[in-house]
This record gives structure tokens, sequence and C-alpha cells, in this order.
């Protein structure tokens, strides 16, 4: 049973699949913490319905956010982080208090397509004007630098001759919603072994 955290910026849809997952237990969690940079967002209201421990990091000055998140994430006993469209670098103090316990989904599949700006509909317009034929959604575990680290979970979706990015990013988002939960179920599961930078699903 994982005790975790999810980090958010503003919609918050992973973060209801993630919750819908563990109510009907598909994924062996408890949603014990939510963490948002933007004090306004849809995902923070959503966890307040839901009486999550919420911290915002908004007015909080960037030196003392390190401080504040894990003087928060021992409160709430976090064991694991899951950023689901978090926009922001975690400090690197959390990264490495947590190492190889924070999991990102990003929608296209890395090494392409990411880094820094490349969030949203960037990436969906990136993948269009390169041409590829296929794009998809991307678990992975983080490090200091965005969209870097171990490939937990990936899934294919086509690109379609008359894709929009809006389309592109509906078709995405909806493989997001299922592979998110399935590769944290991995790791409740304790079946994610590391080997270099590649992992591997014990069976
Ligand atoms: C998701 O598509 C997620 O993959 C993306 O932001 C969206 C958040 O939606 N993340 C990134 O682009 C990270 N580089 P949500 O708030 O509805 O879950």
């Amino acid at each position: 049973m994982l005790r975790l955290t999810v980090f958010v910026s503003g919609r918050g849809s992973n973060l209801q699949a993630i919750h819908t997952a563990v109510s009907q237990r598909r994924l062996h969690a408890e949603i014990v913490g939510v963490v948002s940079n933007r004090s306004a967002s849809p995902a923070l209201e959503f966890a307040q319905t839901q009486q999550i421990s919420r911290l915002s990091l908004e007015d909080k000055q960037a030196q003392q956010q390190g401080y504040e998140i894990l003087a928060f994430l021992e409160q709430t006993r976090t064991d694991f982080i899951a950023l689901a469209g978090y926009m922001k670098l975690i400090p690197p103090e959390v990264v490495t208090a947590y190492r190889h316990r924070i999991t990102n989904i990003h929608p296209a599949l890395l090494p392409s397509f990411g880094g820094k700006g490349m969030y949203g509909r960037h990436v969906h317009e990136a993948v269009l004007s390169s041409g590829v034929k296929v794009s998809g959604a991307t678990v992975h575990l983080v490090d200091e630098e965005y969209d870097r680290g171990p490939i937990v979970m990936q899934r294919c979706v086509p690109v379609l001759d008359d894709d929009t990015p809006e389309a592109l990013a509906t078709r995405v988002l909806e493989v997001e919603h299922t592979i998110y939960p399935e590769a944290l179920q991995l790791f409740a599961e304790e079946r994610v072994e590391l080997q270099g930078n590649r992992i591997i699903t014990r069976s």
C-alpha cells in the first residue's frame, strides 16, 4: 500500500484518474497529500472535496519550498510521490530524499519531445510539426532534470492525418489516465527493478 502524495499545477485529471483507481482498488494506495504550485488550481479544489491534506507553494519563497515540501511529506507520512501535470522542477533535496520514489507522467514518448518548456499543448504541437506517426504517454522516474529518468511504462497512440494539437492531446490523455495508475501499481506491488537506466518489471 503506497502512501501517495500527488503534485499538480492545474486541471488535475490525472489526479482524478489515480483517485478513481484507488477507490476501485485497481491501485493499492492511499492519496495522503496533494501539493500544488498554484493555490487556485482545480486539482487542489478536488483534493479539498476529498478531504485530502493540501499544500500550496504559491506564496512560498523559492528557497523555502524544499523545506516546506519535506515537512509536508513527513507530516503526511508520504512514501511515494506522483507528479501529475506538475510544471515545476522538484527541489533537489526532495529528489534526494525520495530517490527512485518519484514518478512523472509526460504526454509524449520520451526521450523525444521532453525537457524544459515541453508541457501541455507545446508537446503536441512539436509532435505534429515533426511528422512522426505515433505519439503516446510515458511514466518515468524523476531526477534533477525535466523529463529525464528511467522509463517505467509507455503506451502509443497513432498520430492521425487530420489531428490538431487538441485532438491528439485528448487521445493521449485517455492513455495517461490508464497507464499512470497501472505504473503506480507496479510500485505498490514492489515489482520495479532498476538496472542501470532500464526499469525491469518483475512478474
Ligand atoms: C497532462 O497531459 C500531463 O501529461 C502533462 O500535463 C497535463 C496535465 O493534465 N504534463 C506535462 O506536460 C509535463 N511535462 P491534468 O492536470 O489534467 O492531469
